[in-house]
């Protein structure tokens, strides 16, 4: 399974992708928003430069459009994925998205669905020639609802077709979503940055190498 960073925070992806393991990242307009509440970060100069430096350090970067007529975000998709090519357009679950999407496909532009919250969405988006989709699985958490269990579906519907669209599992909210969304098969799982950083801790890993340590030092002389 692919692991992405969900953010728009340069210094976040540098950081995880020193890691040595990191496969991509997906931003969207709220996280773009967030890193410049002067609106400086989606000026669209600085946006630009925000994808292309992550665009070096990772070979998978989505940027989402913001047009909502499908005539706008093929606009928007061609300048972006003009910029570098590991740029994926990123395009909202809306049937003018989903008019720019089968363009896309065609066009040999690789584009990631957004906002999909049903496995009907899905399959729509599939069969446009989405490259990738991105179920939001806490959010449906959020209201109530089963977000792994949405995944779990459109994985079972995607066992019977030649579906290549890769299924991301977005909006993830704690550690246990990674391995849950790779005990399915996902994809891709992205991950909000604080959860990323919790990746690798371990009560038992921090103590026994303490104690490790301590031996080792206690002998030497
Ligand atoms: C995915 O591409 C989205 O950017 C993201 O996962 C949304 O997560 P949220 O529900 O925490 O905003």
């Amino acid at each position: 399974m692919k692991l992405f960073l969900d953010t728009a925070n340069v210094a976040q992806v540098s950081e995880i992708a020193s890691w040595g393991m990191l496969d991509g990242v997906t931003t969207n307009p709220s996280l773009v928003a967030k890193e410049g509440k002067d609106g400086s970060t989606s000026s669209p100069q600085v946006f630009k430069k925000t994808v292309l430096e992550m665009c070096k350090l990772v070979p998978c970067v989505s940027a989402q459009v913001t047009a909502v007529d499908s005539e706008g975000m093929i606009k928007q998709g061609k300048e972006y994925a003009a910029w570098h090519k590991h740029v994926v357009v990123k395009v909202p679950m809306t049937t003018e998205g989903l008019k720019a999407v089968s363009f896309f496909s065609k066009k040999g532009i690789k584009t990631n669905v957004t906002l999909v919250f049903s496995s009907a969405q899905a399959i729509l988006a599939a069969k446009a020639g989405a490259t990738i989709i991105s179920p939001f699985i806490g959010r449906l958490d959020d209201q109530g609802e089963d977000g792994m269990g949405l995944i779990a579906e459109i994985l079972e519907v995607w066992e019977n077709y030649q579906f290549k669209t890769e299924v991301l599992v977005a909006s993830t909210r704690h550690p246990r979503h990674v391995v849950d969304a790779a005990r399915l098969g996902a994809h891709i799982c992205t991950l909000p940055y604080d959860v990323f950083k919790k990746l690798p801790n371990h009560a038992l890993t921090d103590n026994g190498l303490k104690k490790f340590l301590a031996d080792w030092e206690s002998v030497k002389k």
